[in-house]
């Protein structure tokens, strides 16, 4: 890359780096192109791999990369263990006994090791590896941009303060995506992603039992697993319909009420989203087209480049 040497350049081109020198610019999608041309077609393998023998992991690895990005830039610093004198974001509330993952993207990983040893970063697997999963359960698909350093820190409060809660407000919830520099319109693509997945009976218990904008046949159904206290991990899909297929049903679903989520439900309750939820409902092309360019959005933040971070030889601790 033209600007990433320190060989010297002609002003013109400083320049122009200079202009363009914003992190995310230093990302191509022909990164691994010369270094590592079988990186994309290991990482592919390895999510269809992992999706063939259990669908929802699809949904898992999608939201790894969201739990990664939306801590301090997407750096793979979710995948750190913690250690006797390390703590890292496994732990925070939005993650403990709900991401999963972690092995695939360790296979993927040490798969990569044989074959360009050191060049492939834990970060970008988990980029690459939240497209082809989308792709892998019917969804559109995106050039990854890559070249994302791994972190040598975590942080446990960023975590537990920067990934939204599905308590929030419709309010909040735009908030906390402006935060991050997404409009409301984008915030509302990307929780099309809970087209796909599944969630614990705690995450929605309270709206499943003390809300009224919720179906009330949907409502007895999910009760029959999510008792009013208790079955705390009992497992419902977030989109009713297609849990495994990622379309546009989440949007019809949450117009009829059945938005699992509190937060999901707040996307369409006389809002300023509501209009947005009825384009992705009516048009699922425009759903597709917007949910990919804010996932390469997405993809973005803040990632480490150049001579910051390192490319870790096992994701899960520092070299
Ligand atoms: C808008 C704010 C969001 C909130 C409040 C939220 C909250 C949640 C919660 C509570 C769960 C269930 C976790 C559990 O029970 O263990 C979940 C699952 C999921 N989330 Fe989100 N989420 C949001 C946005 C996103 C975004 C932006 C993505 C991806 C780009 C995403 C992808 C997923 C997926 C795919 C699952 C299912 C995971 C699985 O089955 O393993 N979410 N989310
Ligand atoms: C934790 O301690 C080990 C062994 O003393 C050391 O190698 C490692 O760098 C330390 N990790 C951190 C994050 O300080
Ligand atoms: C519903 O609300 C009541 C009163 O605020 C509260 O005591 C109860 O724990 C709530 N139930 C659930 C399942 O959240
Ligand atoms: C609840 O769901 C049923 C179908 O399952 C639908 O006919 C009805 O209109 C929904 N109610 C509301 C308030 O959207």
């Amino acid at each position: 890359m033209a600007c990433e040497n320190s060989s010297p350049r002609p002003a013109f081109l400083l320049l122009l780096c200079f202009l363009l020198g914003t992190a995310s610019a230093r990302l191509s999608s022909t990164f691994y192109f010369t270094s590592c041309p079988s990186a994309l077609h290991t990482i592919k393998s390895g999510v269809n791999s992992a999706v063939s023998s259990e669908a929802r992991m699809g949904a898992s690895l999608l939201r790894l990369h969201f739990h990664d990005c939306f801590v301090n830039g997407c750096d793979a610093s979710i995948l750190l263990d913690d250690t006797t004198n390390f703590t890292g974001e496994k732990t925070a509330g939005a993650n403990d006994n709900s991401i999963r993952g972690y092995e695939v993207i360790d296979t993927i990983k040490s798969q990569l090791e044989s074959s360009c040893p050191g060049v492939v970063s834990c970060a970008d697997i988990l980029a690459v590896a939240a497209r082809d999963s989308v792709v892998a359960l019917g969804g559109p698909s995106w050039r990854v941009l890559l070249g994302r350093r791994d972190s040598t820190t975590a942080s446990l409060s960023a975590a537990n303060s920067d990934i939204p809660a599905p308590t929030l407000s419709l309010s909040d919830l735009i908030t906390a995506f402006s935060n991050k520099g997404f409009t409301a319109k984008e915030m509302v693509a990307l929780s099309g992603s809970h087209t796909i997945g599944q969630a614990r009976c705690t995450t929605f218990q309270t709206r499943l039992y003390n809300e009224s904008d919720i179906n009330s046949t949907f409502a007895t159904s999910l009760k029959e697993n999510c008792p009013s206290s208790g079955g705390d991990n009992n497992l419902s899909p977030l989109d009713t319909t297609s849990p495994t297929f990622f379309d546009n049903a989440y949007f019809k679903n949450l117009q009829t009420q059945k938005g699992l989520l509190h937060s999901d439900q707040q996307l369409f309750s006389g809002g300023s989203t509501d209009a947005q939820v009825n384009t992705y409902s009516s048009n699922s092309a425009t759903f597709m087209t917007d949910f990919a360019n804010a996932m390469v959005k997405m993809g973005n933040l803040s990632p480490l480049t150049g001579s910051s971070g390192q490319i870790r030889k096992n994701c899960r601790k520092l070299n």
